[in-house]
């Protein structure tokens, strides 16, 4: 079987993101192989998958057509990497988030695999031109950088080191919406790619009006999850400017532009998340939902159930 033919996936890297990912591209009819360089880690990841899948098909939440015991049979784990490798025409890779240990692991992909399989790194915040630095081919790398939990939460930023072409872009931005995840291509690379520079800057002036004495932790957060975040779960920031003046987006500046140019001039500097401000904040989050692993998980699992039947509303709209 030709690369070009090929219906292959190889998930280097089996922790929590790996998991997700086989979970996702076996949804999508693809034949997953898993590797992992700790003994037992990959097989281990498996047991975990088929617990997951049967939870899912349980709760008709399982994503694909294909049945848990079908999307299973698609996935098998190896501790060989090459052996991993072989008839794979994409490679995600998911080990742990550092420099070194993520330019090795892709020298060593490189010099097993055909110069037309695409290179993808899961890395949240890495560019791909560190990331990529030691491989000859820089042409057919990129960062695919999704969002967890990715069984529920689709985005996927897709990232181009410098010499990427366009057709590796465009094939893996097909790749992923076959597997039902929602792709967003960046036209160069950037620190904190657009998801992650989006947050900060929504992080950093929460911070602000509670560290200014302007508004309690509990307060600012249900700005976002019960003002903001309602819109926000269906339509952007540019949408909801577009539809909030009667002529759209260029009828929405000039009525409110001026405003927002003011209030964006009054922001702060970047604020210090480590002095004694920032203990006062984090001790006020304490008190709302304290830190220890019994609140911690509760809330956790609050969060995934919402955000399932959230995924499940969209899928429905
Ligand atoms: N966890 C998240 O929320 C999240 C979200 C988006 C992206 N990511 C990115 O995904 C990647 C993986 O994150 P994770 O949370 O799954 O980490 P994790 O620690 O759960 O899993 C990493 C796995 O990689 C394996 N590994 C380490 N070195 C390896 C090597 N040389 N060869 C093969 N396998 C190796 C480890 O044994 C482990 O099983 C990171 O780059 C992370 O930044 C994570
Ligand atoms: C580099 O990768 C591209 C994209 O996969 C491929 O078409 C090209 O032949 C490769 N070049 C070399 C020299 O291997």
């Amino acid at each position: 079987m030709s690369t070009s033919e090929s219906k292959t996936i190889a998930v280097i890297g089996s922790g929590l993101i790996g998991r997700s990912w086989a979970m996702v591209f076996a949804s999508g009819g693809y034949s997953v192989k898993i590797y992992d360089n700790q003994p037992g880690q990959a097989a281990k990841a498996i047991v975990e998958i088929s617990k997951q899948l049967k939870e899912l098909e349980d709760a008709h939440m399982l994503r694909g057509e294909l049945a848990a015991t079908q999307q299973l049979a698609l996935i098998s784990s190896y501790e060989d990497l090459s052996q991993a490798l072989e008839g794979a025409f994409f490679v995600q890779e998911c080990v742990f988030e550092q420099l070194e240990i993520k330019q090795s692991v892709f020298q060593e992909i490189e010099q097993v695999v055909g110069k037309d399989v695409i290179l993808s790194s899961s890395t949240s915040c890495l560019v791909p031109s560190s990331v990529f630095s030691k491989v000859q081919n820089k042409s057919r790398c990129l960062v695919s950088h999704p969002v967890n939990p990715p069984y529920y939460v689709k985005l996927v930023e897709l990232v181009p080191h410098p010499q990427t072409t366009a057709t590796i872009m465009d094939t893996t931005h097909a790749l992923m919406t076959k597997v039902g995840q929602v792709p967003v291509c960046l036209k160069r690379e950037i620190d904190g790619f657009a998801i992650n520079r989006v947050q900060a800057a929504i992080i950093a002036e929460s911070w602000r009006l509670v560290q200014d004495g302007v508004i309690s932790v509990k307060d600012i957060d249900l700005v976002m999850s019960e003002g903001l975040g309602m819109r926000y779960a269906f339509i952007g920031p540019m949408e909801t400017m577009h539809l909030n003046a009667p002529e759209g987006l260029e009828d929405y500046m000039k009525r409110y532009g001026e405003g927002i140019m003011r209030v964006l001039t009054s922001f702060g500097p970047v604020p210090n998340f480590f002095d004694e401000g920032a203990g006062s904040i984090i001790k006020e989050m304490c008190e709302l939902i304290p830190n220890n692993e019994q609140h911690l998980s509760a809330r956790k699992e609050r969060r995934d159930q919402l955000l399932m039947h959230l995924s499940k509303l969209k899928k429905d709209k």
